[in-house]
């Protein structure tokens, strides 16, 4: 059995479920909004949110779920969703889901107000079925999102990024939403405040593994169903390039700085850029950083009793960081 079989094993009913749920929470009178949600449900990513949602519920549920954790599990996915619509929009990127781009096939207009639609439906699905509870997790998970893509943008325009700003911009634009499935699925079968605060901890942690990972992606070659060595080109400075400015000498870090500022759109500098982060050994140390995180996530993890749902939930974690996609 593959690794993700594996992990889907002891939800798999209840994955089979959500697909209808969660196309049907998109649906609308609107021809052309329809055309759009049934190209996003045809072109469905990895649909580890929702896993999260439905592992952590079982862990902490006595094996079972509620219709509020199917609700949970529709909400976090809508407003993923929604946030790839537009961060493709914010990075000009034309690929996702190894296929075309919501913008790049109806273009900014159109993609800014299916992400607006995507959201709001995410939002009133809580509100009509009163689980206001969930819908706080949601909401803070959505203002740290923004906030978080947007601390990133003021700073690759003043170029004057630290280490420690690039773990909060990740833990608000990716961690949190992560910390909100894994709180969430807790929250919808248990009262018990301390096991639910450790669940969002251990989203948290894994959802910053997480986002190293993609990072770690852009400087890759493979083929991972979104356009790589992107960042550099929309000036986004992340682990490796910020380790490598901190560890070369003052020379090559005003090259550095100096490349990304002034020829980030010249293929054959970024290339440079890349081979001198690679050398300088930013990947490794990045790499070393995911890997840490991920041990802290188990940490926690380790904690709650072995069933099938924590061991499929340990490997969740592990393929988190050794994915090829
Ligand atoms: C992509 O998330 C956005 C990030 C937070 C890096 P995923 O890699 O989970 O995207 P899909 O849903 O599988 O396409
Ligand atoms: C992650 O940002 C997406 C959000 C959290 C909104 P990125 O821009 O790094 O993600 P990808 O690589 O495009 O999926
Ligand atoms: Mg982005
Ligand atoms: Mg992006």
């Amino acid at each position: 059995m593959k690794v993700t079989e594996q992990i889907k094993d002891p939800i798999y009913e209840e994955m089979e479920h959500f697909e209808q749920k969660f196309s049907d929470s998109m649906s609308s009178k609107v021809a052309l909004l329809n055309r759009i949600t049934h190209f996003i449900v045809n072109r469905k990513g990895k649909q580890m949110r929702p896993m999260f949602v439905f592992l952590t519920a079982k862990l902490l549920g006595g094996g079972k779920v509620t219709e509020r954790t199917y609700r949970g599990a529709s909400v976090i996915e809508l407003i993923h969703t929604a946030t790839l619509v537009h961060d493709d929009v914010v990075d000009d990127s034309n690929q996702r889901r190894g296929f075309f781009s919501i913008n790049a096939l109806w273009k900014n207009k159109i993609a800014v107000l299916v992400g607006d639609y995507l959201l709001s439906k995410g939002l009133l699905l809580c509100i009509h079925n009163e689980d206001f509870d969930l819908l706080k997790i949601i909401s803070v998970a959505v203002r740290e999102m923004s906030e978080g893509e947007l601390l990133q943008i003021e700073k690759a325009r003043n170029l004057d990024i630290t280490e420690e700003i690039y773990f909060e911009i990740i833990r608000q634009k990716t961690a949190t939403l992560l910390a909100a499935c894994c709180a969430m699925g807790a929250q919808s079968v248990s009262d018990d405040k301390e096991a639910v605060e450790q669940m969002r901890i251990f989203g948290e942690l894994l959802g910053m593994a997480f986002q190293i990972k993609d990072d770690l992606f852009d400087y890759g070659e493979t083929k991972i169903g979104k356009p790589t060595g992107i960042d550099i080109k929309e000036q986004k400075m992340t682990l490796p390039l910020i380790y490598t400015l901190n560890n070369v000498s003052s020379k090559e870090r005003k090259w550095l700085i100096h490349s990304v500022k002034k020829y980030n759109t010249d293929k054959k500098r970024v290339k440079e850029v890349i081979q001198l982060v690679k050398d300088s050994g930013g990947l490794d140390y990045a790499q070393k950083r995911m890997e840490t995180y991920r041990t802290e996530a188990l940490d926690i993890l380790m904690t709650f009793p072995k069933n099938a749902y924590r061991d499929s939930l340990e490997l969740m974690v592990n393929y988190v960081i050794t994915r090829k996609q």
